[in-house]
C-alpha cells in the first residue's frame, strides 16, 4: 500500500456503485476505487466492485434495514479524518449516492469541514432494475412519465402517490417490500385497477437477480423466494411491466438477466 504523499491535501469523492456488478459502474468510479487510499463503503455494494480497490484500506459503513449500523456521525467523522490525513477516500454508495442514500447529508458535512468533495454519479437502481427486466418506465402511449418514491413508510410516498391519477405515471418504488401490501392498498383505495401489472426486482444487477411478476391485488400476498428474503428489491407498478415479459421474450445474449415470471395468488413461479 503506498502511504498518501507526505502534505497532500485529501479529498472525498462520493460515488455510485452502481447496483450490482462491476462492468455497471462508470468509468470514473473504476479509476477513483483503482487510485483510492481508502474505502468506506455500504453493505449493498458488490465484493466484485470492492475488489477494483486494490490497494485501498476498506471499511463496511453500512445499512441494511433491522441490523445495527454504523450512525451517520461516525460515518461523517471517517471520511473527514481520512481526508485531513491526506488520504483519497472514496465513498461508494450503491446505484446513485444521491438518491435515497443520505448522500447529500455527507456531502454538506465534507463542506462544513473544509473538505473538498466531488459527486460521481451512479447507475441507480430505480432506473437500472426496471431496464435489465426489460422494462421501459416510459413508453410511448404507455407512460409518459413516472415516478420514483421511498416506500418504506406511507408518510414518504402519501402526498406523491396521492395527488397522481390512477394510472398516469409508472410508479417505482424503493425500500417498500416491507410495506408492498400497505403501497397496494394506498393504490387501490385510489382507484388504480388490482389488475395493474407489477414487477418485483430483487438483487437486480447481481448474479442472483431476480424478477417476480405480481398485480396490485397479489403484490400483498407476493413473497420472495427464500434465498431472497433479505435482498434488496425495487418494485415497478404500471402497465410498462407488461411490457418487460416482450420484450424479453427472444431471450437475452448475456443469459443472466432472469424473465419476469408470473405469480399466482401470492406463489412465485420461478423466473431465473
Ligand atoms: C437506501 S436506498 C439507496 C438507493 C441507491 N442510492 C440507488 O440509487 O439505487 C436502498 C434501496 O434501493 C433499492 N435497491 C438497491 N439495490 C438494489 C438492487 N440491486 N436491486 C433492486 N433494488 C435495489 C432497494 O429498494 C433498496 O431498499
Amino acid at each position: 500500500v503506498t502511504p498518501p504523499a507526505a502534505g497532500r491535501k485529501g479529498r472525498v469523492w462520493l460515488v455510485g456503485a452502481g447496483p450490482g456488478s462491476p462492468d455497471l459502474l462508470t468509468l470514473r468510479a473504476a479509476r477513483l476505487l483503482a487510485r483510492a487510499d481508502l474505502v468506506l463503503y455500504d453493505a449493498l455494494v458488490d465484493p466484485a466492485v470492492l475488489a477494483l480497490a486494490g490497494r485501498a484500506q476498506r471499511f463496511c459503513v453500512g445499512k441494511r434495514g433491522g441490523r445495527p449500523s454504523m450512525d451517520q456521525e461516525t460515518i461523517h467523522r471517517l471520511m473527514i479524518r481520512g481526508a485531513l490525513r491526506g488520504k483519497r477516500v472514496v465513498r461508494l454508495k450503491g446505484g446513485d449516492p444521491f438518491v435515497f442514500g443520505r448522500g447529500g447529508e455527507e456531502a454538506l458535512a465534507l463542506a462544513a469541514a473544509g473538505i473538498p468533495c466531488e459527486v460521481v454519479p451512479g447507475v441507480s437502481s430505480a432506473l437500472a432494475a426496471p431496464a435489465l427486466a426489460g422494462i421501459p418506465v416510459t413508453h410511448r402511449g404507455v407512460a409518459s412519465s413516472f415516478v420514483v418514491v421511498s416506500g418504506h413508510a406511507e408518510s414518504a410516498y402519501r402526498s406523491v402517490l396521492g395527488s397522481l391519477g390512477p394510472h398516469s405515471a409508472t410508479v417505482v418504488v424503493l425500500m417498500g417490500l416491507g410495506s408492498r401490501a400497505a403501497l397496494a392498498a394506498f393504490l387501490l383505495g385510489r382507484g388504480w385497477s388490482p389488475s395493474t401489472p407489477v414487477a418485483v426486482l430483487l438483487a437486480a444487477g447481481s448474479e442472483d437477480a431476480h424478477a417476480g411478476r405480481a398485480t396490485l391485488a397479489t403484490l400483498g400476498t407476493w413473497a420472495p423466494p427464500d434465498a431472497l428474503a433479505d435482498a434488496p428489491g425495487t418494485i415497478v407498478i404500471g402497465e410498462v411491466v407488461a411490457l418487460g415479459e416482450a420484450i424479453t421474450a427472444a431471450g437475452r445474449p448475456g443469459g443472466s438477466v432472469p424473465l419476469v415470471a408470473a405469480v399466482e395468488g401470492g406463489r412465485h413461479a420461478g423466473s431465473r
